[in-house]
């Protein structure tokens, strides 16, 4: 057997959405150095080392088979991996802390803590250690004050290099991204480490991608990043409430300012509200961190962002009820997609969820379809025992029902016989294009009602 000699071992802790798939790029661009990714979840390391990987993104299968067993391992022995490693990435999970002081805002911080002090147990030599997760500013000193507490002499260096691929659109992300932005501290040591960081992606990054600043401007970068992206989201929105009072267009008018190139295009889409494990959660911390300096007002500004996802969830299914002459009891509905974006299995905090619970609560039944969160959909929604069905062919799962809900716009969505659909349903047959996907003007010569977001509704009654 030849033993490879690689230029640097890196580990990274946390085998999800982000250290999973960001591990992979860097082992297959980096066929120099040795990747390593490990967690406490035995499932979801297996899961990594067959060719059913925990999580559904476009491209990342041939990827990890390219490099897994070669420069990419996914393993569970963290402590070995930790005293092996140069460079530590840590990508675990910081979900909203749920009980305690900052409940529903504040970041639970317990799985990085966790992370720190085996790292700190396990390390005999110097390492860098990178915050791949989403935290709150100056969680790097808290690391860096658990990593250097007692008397060792072994040295560690903190950045922060948070992550910006969407998922869906991860692989594309990652291999070309807009920019990667890396924190350090302005002393001698900080700029090494950053520099041995940046060895690294400029394997495939242009060097003018890569972004530097001081570690609390990069922790913080990343909430603005998406506090900033939910916000357009929220702002559309808005306006979409707007045009179905006056019966403008939501998508004229978003093609009309996103013309502005200082507006631009992008995130000008209405639709049932946005989800994700991230949004939601980057701005309560946001709003916790403006709250914690005593910046109320703006804390105000950012919650309201939240608070609009809400309404504009509620918006939706009220939209259904009044359509449906104020009644879903008895009633079938599809609702078509349910992760939180098309291209992913993830269902965190998809809108879906509450969109779902909201119609169960109206004692609608659901055919529940979609083409790769259906696992994700039945955990999601296993309180609700009665009124819902989760079907893999959408075909089958507009069988007598009275609407269809489309809350994910998966292209195949687009794609679908409508006129069949519409003749396996009950009629009056409904349609409410929570993403305005479809073509209503077909639909509705079809014989369906049809109620597109921020649109007026293509109605026969
Ligand atoms: N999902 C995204 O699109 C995305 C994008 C950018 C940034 N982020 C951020 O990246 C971080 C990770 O997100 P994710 O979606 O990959 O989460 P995830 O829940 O999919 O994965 C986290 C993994 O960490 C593991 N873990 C937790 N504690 C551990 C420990 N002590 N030791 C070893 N493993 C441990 C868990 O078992 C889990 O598999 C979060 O901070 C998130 O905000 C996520």
């Amino acid at each position: 057997m030849t033993t490879v000699n690689f230029k640097k071992n890196i580990l990274c802790v946390g085998a999800g959405y982000v250290g999973g798939p960001t591990m992979t790029i860097i082992a297959n661009k980096c066929p120099n150095y040795k990747v390593t990714v490990v967690d406490i979840s035995q499932e979801r390391i297996d899961a990594w080392n067959s060719d059913n990987l925990p999580i559904f993104e476009p491209g990342l299968l041939e990827r990890v088979q390219k490099a897994r067993g070669k420069n990419l391992f996914f393993s569970t022995e963290i402590d070995r991996c930790i005293d092996e490693a140069d460079i530590i990435f840590v990508a675990v999970n910081t979900p909203t802390k749920m009980f305690g002081e900052g409940a529903g805002k504040a970041v639970d911080l317990q799985f990085i803590e966790q992370t720190a002090r085996r790292i700190k147990e396990n390390a005999k030599s110097n390492k860098i250690v990178v915050e791949k997760s989403t935290i709150p500013v100056r969680a790097a000193e808290t690391m860096a004050n658990i990593l250097h507490s007692g008397n060792s002499s072994v040295q560690f260096e903190i950045l922060s290099n948070p992550e910006f691929m969407a998922e869906g659109t991860g692989i594309r992300d990652m291999e070309a991204p807009d920019r990667i932005l890396i924190g350090s501290k302005d002393t001698p040591s900080g700029l090494a480490a950053r520099d041995v960081l940046m060895e690294i992606y400029l394997h495939w990054v242009p060097k003018e991608r890569l972004v530097t600043t001081n570690l609390w401007s990069s922790e913080l970068s990343k909430l603005v990043s998406n506090a900033f992206l939910a916000q357009r989201i929220s702002s559309i929105n808005t306006i979409a409430s707007i045009c179905e009072a006056t019966e403008a267009d939501v998508t004229e008018v978003s093609r009309a300012i996103g013309m502005d190139s200082r507006i631009g295009p992008k995130f000008l889409n209405a639709g049932p509200g946005f989800g994700g494990s991230c949004f939601r959660k980057d701005i309560l911390n946001l709003v916790y961190l403006c709250e914690f300096y005593q910046l109320n007002e703006i804390a105000s500004f950012w919650e309201q962002v939240v608070s609009l996802n809400d309404y504009q969830m509620d918006r939706f299914v009220k939209r259904i009820l009044q359509a449906m002459f104020n009644t879903l009891v008895g009633k079938k509905l599809a609702i078509f997609g349910f992760a939180f974006k098309p291209d992913t299995g993830d269902t965190r905090d998809a809108p879906a969820i509450s969109i779902c619970k909201r119609l169960l609560e109206e004692k609608a039944y659901l055919n529940i379809t979609d083409p790769h969160a259906l696992k994700n959909a039945r955990k999601d929604l296993q309180d609700f025992e009665e009124g819902l069905d989760f079907v893999e062919d959408p075909y089958k799962a507009v069988e007598g029902t009275h609407g269809i809900a489309l809350i994910t716009e998966w292209t195949l969505y687009k794609e679908l016989d409508y006129q069949k659909i519409f003749d396996k349903m009950e009629k009056p047959a409904f349609i409410f294009d929570g993403r305005n996907l479809l073509d209503h003007k077909a639909l509705y010569e079809i014989g369906f009602n049809v109620y597109p977001i921020g649109k007026p509704a293509l109605n026969h009654l």
